[in-house]
């Protein structure tokens, strides 16, 4: 697709019902993303996510979506230690929890780790700029290579992220510049996230480019349906109809 410059799409997934409106939608790749830590899960960051919990809810999209390409985040600390449990932790994403490649955050410093997932047969997805698992380092969630050296070394990262194997790399809140160089330096499909448009590929979260949330947003999503209020409204005159007697009516009950 990239060779074609045909652009493709990639959408967060974290159950059956996410999961069968992406594939329906016919998007090309749904990715299980730690965000679940926060959408799904109440907590603040994606740190806090395990494997476990990935394995629940990526096993739980797999059982319902078949056309798309599955990648499932591998979790905060679960490829940096060794490569041993690198591997171990990919794999289980793989069998255990029905996914196709997997997604790891960073740079230069993980590519041997991506080598070595690769030379095992596991395809990886890369992820760099703006890298949540790195929060507390990155100082926030900011945008990333605003300076010259700090773009030169995202480029540098994506660069050694593709040159270890990974067969695509989400690029994650930086600017546009940034987003084009290195869509043209690589061969790999880029996947932007507020990686301006010039990316081969956009990625949201489902949450968010629905409108299913309270919380306030990144200034990269795009809102394509707003339905947290009319899930408000709809839950909350569930609860005046029964007040008031209203639910259920004849038409809702098996008769007497
Ligand atoms: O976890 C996630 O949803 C992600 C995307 C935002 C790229 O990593």
């Amino acid at each position: 697709m990239k060779e074609d410059g045909t652009r493709f799409a990639m959408v967060t997934a974290h159950d059956a019902l996410s999961a069968r409106l992406v594939e329906k939608a016919g998007i090309e790749i749904i990715l299980v993303g730690d965000s679940l830590g926060m959408t799904a899960l109440g907590f603040s960051t994606t740190l806090r996510v395990t494997l476990d919990m990935m394995l629940h809810h990526a096993a739980a999209v797999a059982r319902c979506a078949e056309l798309p390409l599955l990648v499932g985040d591998m979790p905060f600390m679960t490829y940096k230690i060794s490569h041993e449990e690198a591997l171990t932790n990919a794999g289980r994403l793989l069998s255990e929890g029905g996914m196709e490649a997997v997604k790891v955050e960073g740079g230069r410093e993980i590519a041997p780790v991506i080598e070595r997932l690769v030379s095992a047969g596991i395809p990886v997805m890369g992820h760099v700029g703006l890298t949540p698992q790195s929060i507390h380092a990155q100082g926030g969630y900011r945008v990333q290579g605003r300076t010259e050296e700090a773009a030169e070394r995202i480029l540098v990262d994506a660069q050694a992220v593709a040159e270890a194997g990974a067969f695509s790399i989400v690029l994650e809140a930086m600017p546009t510049s940034i987003g084009r160089k290195i869509t043209k330096a690589l061969d790999i499909p880029t996947i932007g996230i507020g990686a301006g448009p010039d990316c081969d590929a956009q990625v949201l979260v489902f949450y968010d480019l629905l409108g299913l949330t309270d919380r306030k947003l990144p200034k990269f999503v795009k809102k394509y349906a707003d339905l947290f209020d009319p899930a408000l409204e709809g839950l909350k005159t569930f609860a005046e109809e029964i007040r008031s007697g209203q639910f259920p009516g004849e038409e809702h009950t098996y008769g007497e």
